[in-house]
Parts: structure tokens; C-alpha cells; sequence
């Protein structure tokens, strides 16, 4: 492609995050309530079609090298493997990956990996079934660490696994969760909790920061700086654990963001393009796909979306206001 996604800060969007469905099978605390949110109806969400028609001009024509698949869960999504596969067939051929609660991994890792996924992050935030309980409000512990064990094996690698700690809950869990992850040749990613939840009831001071999980890390391990020249655009510092090879990372959007560097651009279930999870605007490509507009005229809406892209999250504004949509609904 000749064209690009550039922002007046001059950040180039290389890397592209699909929501494929805003429905999920868990109900994590910090993410939704009890009982759900009211989902998209069919009508609303992109065809498998459309959602290749778009990752399509995303590729060749828009300079976009990475994909992701994410949710709400991406898994309960009929039609994943095929749309990877089609995806997989688009030259230049856009690395992908999942993002996913593990639930259904064990069946479909085998089939992804041969469709064309390159590699997996599982969120898992405790190694305790009953701690799971209470956080996901499911009883699917046991299904999430086979889900993890069957990407390894099928070669969607590296694994990451991504934790987010809430206190009282599991806050205490962050070295066992490494010395698990080392033993298991997981990537661990510790999470800050950001005001992403559906209900609205995060709180700056009820949240674990970077600097706690370090300082709870280094009561057994040994962390040093790798130098950081491979982070790039990553979300994640990471560090090396007692030497390395492994390595731990943590993503502090909240303490220590990394808008300044961010390549991102999202697409939502329904077709909007997001510029930023905490955007309060999106531009409307399934309306412009409906209306029938060639592939010329999606890539100039993308480029004029990404144009508005605001320089940060402005978490740390006295005027910050949630977006509307939560997490489970942008992709994450
Ligand atoms: P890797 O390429 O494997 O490192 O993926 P990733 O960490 O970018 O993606 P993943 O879907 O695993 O997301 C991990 C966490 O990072 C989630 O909580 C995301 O919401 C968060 N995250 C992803 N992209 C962004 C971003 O652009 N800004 C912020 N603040 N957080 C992000
Ligand atoms: N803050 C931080 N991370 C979150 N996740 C879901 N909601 C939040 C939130 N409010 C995590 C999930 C998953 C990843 C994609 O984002 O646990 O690991
Ligand atoms: Fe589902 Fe992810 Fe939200 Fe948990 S955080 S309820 S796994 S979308």
C-alpha cells in the first residue's frame, strides 16, 4: 500500500484490534456485572465478510502489519477460524494473533494455528479455582489452563498471559503467578485496571500499580531491566527474571502510560473505528460499507479517523470521562 494512518502527532497505526463479538462467557468484576450488558444484535455486527473486507484494505492498502482478534470472548465467534484463514491469504500477509479467556482454546488452538494465527494471550488472574469464582463469577478454572496448555502445544507461541489484580481478591498472588508462568514457559503481563468497566466503579486509589507488583515481585525474584530496546510500541515493560531467559512484563496505562508511542487503531463488533480505548469518538465504516463505497473511499474515512486520534488517553485529566462503551465492547 502507499497510503498510511498517520495522526497529527505524527504515530503511525500499523497495528489493527478486531472485536469480533461483544458477548462474553465470564462476567469478571472489574469488567461487567452479574448479569451482562445488553449485547449487539446480529444486524448490528459486521459480517465475516465485511470484517475480511476491512482487514483487507487495513493491509494493502493502509500499511496495517498486525492483527488481533479480540472480544468481548472472540472464541464465541461462529465464524473465527474461517475469517483467520481469509485473513491469512492477504498479501502482504498480516502477522495475527487472539486475544481470549482460554474457554474453548483446547478445542479450536489446533485448527486456529493451521488457519494462520500465529499466537495467543490468554487472560488468566489466579491460580486458585475458588479465587476464579469470585472474580469471573464462573466455575471454569480447570478449562482456561487447559486452554493455555492446548495453544502451547499447538505452537501459538509465545503464550502470554495477561493478569489484572484486584485487591483483596488476588493481589497477593503476583509471585506465585510467575514462578507458574516460568515454570510453564508462559509470558506473564500484570495489568493496571483501567476505568473501563461497564458499571463505572474503578477507582484510582483501589488500584494495584506497577510499582506495588514490582515491589511484590522482588520479595522472590531477582528483576532486571532488559534495556527496554525491544519494547517499541508494546504495551508491556518487561523485565528479565533471575538472569532471564524468562521474562515478566507489566502494562501501567494508568502509572505509566505510553500513548506517545502508541500504533494502534480498533475496529468494534459493529463496525466503528476507535482511534483509542478511551476515544469519546468513532467513525461509522459498516454504515459506509452498507451504503456500498469502494475500497478508495473506507480507506480515506480510516485516514481522516486516525487524523482525529487525540494525543492520550487524558486519564490524567480533572475532566476525564469514561467512554461509553466499555472495555468488552471496544476490544480491550
Ligand atoms: P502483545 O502484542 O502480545 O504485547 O499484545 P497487547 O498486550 O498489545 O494486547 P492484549 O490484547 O493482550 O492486551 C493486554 C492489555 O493491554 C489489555 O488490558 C489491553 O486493554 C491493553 N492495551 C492494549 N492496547 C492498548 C492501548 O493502546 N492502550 C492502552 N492503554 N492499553 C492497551
Ligand atoms: N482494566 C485493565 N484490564 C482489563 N481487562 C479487562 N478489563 C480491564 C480493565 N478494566 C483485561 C482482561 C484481559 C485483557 C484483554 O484486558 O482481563 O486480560
Ligand atoms: Fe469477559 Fe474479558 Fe470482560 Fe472477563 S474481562 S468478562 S473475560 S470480556
Amino acid at each position: 500500500g502507499t497510503q498510511v494512518l498517520i495522526d497529527t502527532f505524527g504515530r503511525v497505526a500499523t497495528d489493527l484490534r478486531v472485536s469480533l463479538t461483544d458477548r462474553c462467557n465470564l462476567r469478571c468484576t472489574y469488567c461487567m456485572p452479574e448479569e451482562g450488558l445488553q449485547w449487539l444484535g446480529k444486524p448490528d455486527l459486521l459480517t465475516d465478510d465485511e470484517i475480511v473486507r476491512l482487514v483487507r484494505i487495513a493491509v494493502t492498502d493502509l500499511g496495517i502489519t498486525e492483527v488481533r482478534f479480540t472480544g468481548g470472548e472472540p472464541l464465541l465467534r461462529p465464524g473465527l477460524v474461517g475469517i483467520v484463514e481469509q485473513c491469512a491469504q492477504l498479501a502482504p500477509r498480516p502477522r495475527m494473533s487472539l486475544t481470549t479467556n482460554g474457554i474453548g482454546l483446547k478445542r479450536t488452538a489446533a485448527a486456529l494455528k493451521s488457519a494462520g494465527l500465529d499466537r495467543v494471550n490468554v487472560s488468566l488472574d489466579t491460580l486458585r479455582p475458588d479465587v476464579f469464582k469470585t472474580l469471573t463469577r464462573r466455575d471454569r478454572h480447570r478449562d482456561v489452563i487447559e486452554g493455555l496448555e492446548a495453544a502451547r502445544d499447538a505452537g501459538l507461541t509465545p503464550v502470554k498471559v495477561n493478569t489484572v489484580l484486584m485487591p483483596g481478591l488476588n493481589a497477593d498472588e503476583a509471585p506465585d503467578l510467575l514462578a507458574w508462568a516460568v515454570e510453564n514457559a508462559y509470558e506473564l503481563r500484570f495489568i493496571e485496571q483501567m476505568p473501563l468497566d461497564a458499571q463505572h466503579g474503578w477507582k484510582r486509589d483501589g488500584m494495584i500499580t506497577a510499582g506495588d507488583i514490582l515491589e511484590s515481585l522482588r520479595t522472590r525474584f531477582t528483576l532486571t531491566d532488559e534495556g527496554d530496546g525491544e519494547r517499541g510500541s508494546a504495551p508491556a515493560e518487561r523485565w528479565l527474571v533471575d538472569g532471564g531467559p524468562h521474562r515478566v512484563g507489566v502494562i501501567a496505562s494508568v502509572t505509566r502510560p505510553f500513548c506517545g508511542a502508541c500504533d494502534r487503531t480498533r475496529l468494534t463488533a459493529d463496525g466503528q473505528v476507535r482511534t483509542c480505548l478511551f476515544a469519546r469518538e468513532e467513525s461509522d465504516l459498516r454504515a459506509a460499507l452498507r451504503s456500498g463505497v469502494d475500497d478508495e473511499e473506507i480507506a480515506r474515512l480510516w485516514k481522516v479517523a486516525m487524523w482525529g486520534k487525540k494525543a492520550g488517553s487524558g486519564l490524567d485529566d480533572p475532566s476525564f470521562l469514561q467512554p461509553d462503551r466499555p472495555m468488552s465492547a471496544i476490544g480491550g
